[in-house]
């Protein structure tokens, strides 16, 4: 059971800030708010935002997809607001949403080391498929590919 009530919205202007913000506390290779509003008009991603009843927002996930394949670029939950199912409420609406743009897979890169977030996408279906060797930087680690099915 969610302890805090989770809305999801589709990315728009009025998440900018926030979503830099997350970006900037999650990752040591920030989008700006540039590259993030970019996203707000391309045809070509999914971009969701979880918000709570007072409309704050908690999280966001980024799907960008190409013909039938989709990617998730990433997702991130402020701190505060983590281990309430967030981020997993965020993929179930990305998986529907590949499922309903007929996608045949979703796939994505994950730190080797952060065994939280692959527990997550191996709960929601996603298989490791393979590694790309020193694929981040600050610090330098070896990405996992994973891959879900969706037809
Ligand atoms: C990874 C991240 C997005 C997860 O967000 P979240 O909203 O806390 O995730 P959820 O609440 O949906 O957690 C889902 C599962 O993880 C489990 N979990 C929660 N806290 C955990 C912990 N500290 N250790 C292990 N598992 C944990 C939950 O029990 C839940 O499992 P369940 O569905 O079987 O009950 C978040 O920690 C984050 O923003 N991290 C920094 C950015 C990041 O690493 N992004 C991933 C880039 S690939």
């Amino acid at each position: 059971m969610n302890k805090i009530k989770i809305k999801i919205e589709l990315f728009s202007e009025k998440h900018i800030d926030d979503i830099a913000s997350l970006e900037k506390i999650c990752f040591s290779n920030p989008w700006s708010k540039n590259l993030l509003a970019s996203e707000i008009y391309n045809n070509n991603s999914n971009f969701l935002v979880a918000v709570d009843e007072f409309n704050k927002v908690l999280g966001y996930v980024g799907l960008k997809f190409i013909l039938d394949e989709g990617y998730v670029t990433n997702i991130a939950v402020f701190p505060q607001y983590r281990n309430n199912g967030v981020a997993s409420e965020l993929l179930k609406r990305t998986i529907e949403f590949g499922y309903a743009k007929n996608l045949k897979f979703i796939s994505l890169e994950v730190r080797k080391s952060n065994v939280y977030a692959i527990s997550i996408y191996k709960n929601l279906g996603f298989a490791l498929m393979g590694e790309r060797k020193n694929f981040y930087i600050d610090p330098q680690e070896n990405a996992f590919i994973m891959t879900k099915y969706l037809k």
